[in-house]
């Protein structure tokens, strides 16, 4: 039978410690839509020609679950993508209008309660090159192993995947297993996918409740191949909240309010070299990174902030005083400020040839507790959205190759995905453009 929940204000309707503005500080208001924990919300519209989660202001929880798809064929397929698309449409929006008043964890179970909040939900899905099998893309480094008889954790080596539901020719340009970068220490078991889950919201229950109802509704179609779980806290003391480095870390990414940047960086080109499906989705790339936290903890202030380029109390960078002045790198040709090696001079150096290359991130602190040396496990589950994976997200990673942070974090798992466009219309369903 149903809980009896006591009548407290709506979580929606106290201001979120994430809110512009809320958090009293020095620093200037950011530029219109930079990146900051959720705004308060009951509900984020579930239809739409993109998906929600993307360009939505980070809940403060989140899981990312990549799953291998075990079903049998296109039939089977498309079946399990209307599921998702049936749970997702109903725990998002509550199912029902949620009384004023009434929070439950969005699940249907009878235990938690008949009245749904959607506390912020969104639920976001993504496929991996594994499921569109075929070639793998343009840089000749494999298809998954990912296979129906739950072999997780191979090598990423396979020359290609088989095509299982025949649609290697719909395989968005650049999507592909994964690569290796230099210094990174990837597990392949923690890696790729076919399908990717990113549940977002504001409290961790929600999360965690609709992770397991869409497992639940979805069994026999999808198995659960690696997890995490992600979370972001209000600004301290204001501005973009902070990572585990103790950095403000979001400060200068691209302005989602701003559709033509946007279109220009995030939404899959509309120019005939995608196939037409794609219009509305994005790449969407999960590196998870562990922060070699108690060797960081020993680094003095000031390497910290020169490894970074920006200060660590304000955020502001070496060159500025306020957290969202521009970075300074042409008055600085000696590197006397931010040094040439800093991690916002290789992201984004800021030249006229770099301008492509900017991205959209979204990312969320992990801690997984204790590895079994007993060092601390935790660090960043770095989340972009891209237009052009090769572009972007690999130009830069590339950049970041050798830079000072990368004795301080290992890259041991994530993958390449690619988010489908949105749901439009109560008929339509996640896929509906690449499998018609
Ligand atoms: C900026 C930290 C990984 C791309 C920043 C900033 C910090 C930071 C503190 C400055 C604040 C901001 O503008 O957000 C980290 C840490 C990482 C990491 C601790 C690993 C654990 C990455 C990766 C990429 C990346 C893997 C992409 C391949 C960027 C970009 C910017 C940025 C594009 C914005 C640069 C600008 O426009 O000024 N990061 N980052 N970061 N980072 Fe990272």
């Amino acid at each position: 039978g149903a809980i009896a929940v006591a009548p407290a204000a709506p979580v929606w309707a106290v201001p979120h410690p994430g809110a512009p503005g809320h958090a009293p500080g020095t620093e200037a208001a950011p530029p219109t839509g930079a990146a900051t924990a959720a705004a308060p919300s009951a509900s984020f519209p579930f239809e739409g020609p993109t998906q929600q989660g993307i360009l939505t202001p980070p809940q403060a929880a989140a899981a990312f679950a990549a799953f291998d798809v075990t079903a049998a064929d296109r039939g089977e397929l498309e079946a399990l993508l209307r599921t998702l698309t049936e749970r997702a449409r109903f725990l998002t929006t509550g199912g029902a209008p949620a009384p004023v008043g009434i929070t439950a964890p969005p699940a249907d179970s009878g235990v938690l309660g008949p009245v749904i909040d959607p506390d912020g939900l969104t639920i976001t899905v993504s496929l991996g090159a594994s499921l569109f099998g075929g070639g793998s893309g343009t840089n000749g480094n494999g298809g998954s192993s990912s296979s129906a008889n739950g072999s997780a954790g191979g090598t990423s080596t396979t020359p290609t995947a088989p095509d299982r539901f025949g649609l290697a020719a719909q395989k968005p340009r650049a999507l592909r297993t994964m690569e290796d970068f230099p210094n990174d220490d990837l597990d392949r078991s923690q890696c790729d996918g076919d399908l990717l889950l990113q549940i977002c919201a504001n409290n961790r229950d929600t999360v965690t409740h609709a992770l397991r109802d869409l497992m639940r509704t979805t069994r026999g179609g999808m198995q659960l191949r690696w997890r995490t779980e992600g979370f972001v806290s209000p600004p301290r003391p204001s501005g973009t909240p902070r990572n585990l480095m103790g950095f403000k870390d979001g400060t200068a990414n691209p302005d989602p309010s701003d559709p033509d940047e946007m279109a220009a960086l995030v939404w899959a080109a509309t120019d005939g070299s995608e196939p037409a499906w794609t219009a509305g989705g994005t790449y969407h790339v999960v590196r998870r990174i562990r922060m070699l936290v108690e060797f960081w903890d020993r680094v003095n202030l000031r390497e910290q902030e020169g490894m970074i380029g920006r200060s660590r109390d304000v955020g502001a960078p070496l060159t500025g005083k306020h957290e969202f002045d521009e970075p300074d790198f042409s008055s600085d040709p000696a590197a006397d400020s931010i040094q040439m090696g800093a991690h916002i001079r290789l992201a984004n150096p800021r030249t006229p040839e770099s301008t492509g290359s900017r991205m959209f991130r979204r990312g969320y602190n992990y801690d997984a507790g204790l590895d079994v040396n007993g060092n601390l496990d935790m660090g960043l589950v770095f989340t972009t959205f891209n237009q052009d994976l090769e572009r972007q997200f690999v130009t830069v990673q590339k950049r970041l190759a050798d830079e000072a942070l990368s004795d301080y974090i290992s890259p041991f798992g994530g993958g390449y995905f690619f988010a489908l466009p949105g749901v439009q219309g109560a008929d339509d369903w996640f896929g509906s453009g690449l499998l018609a």
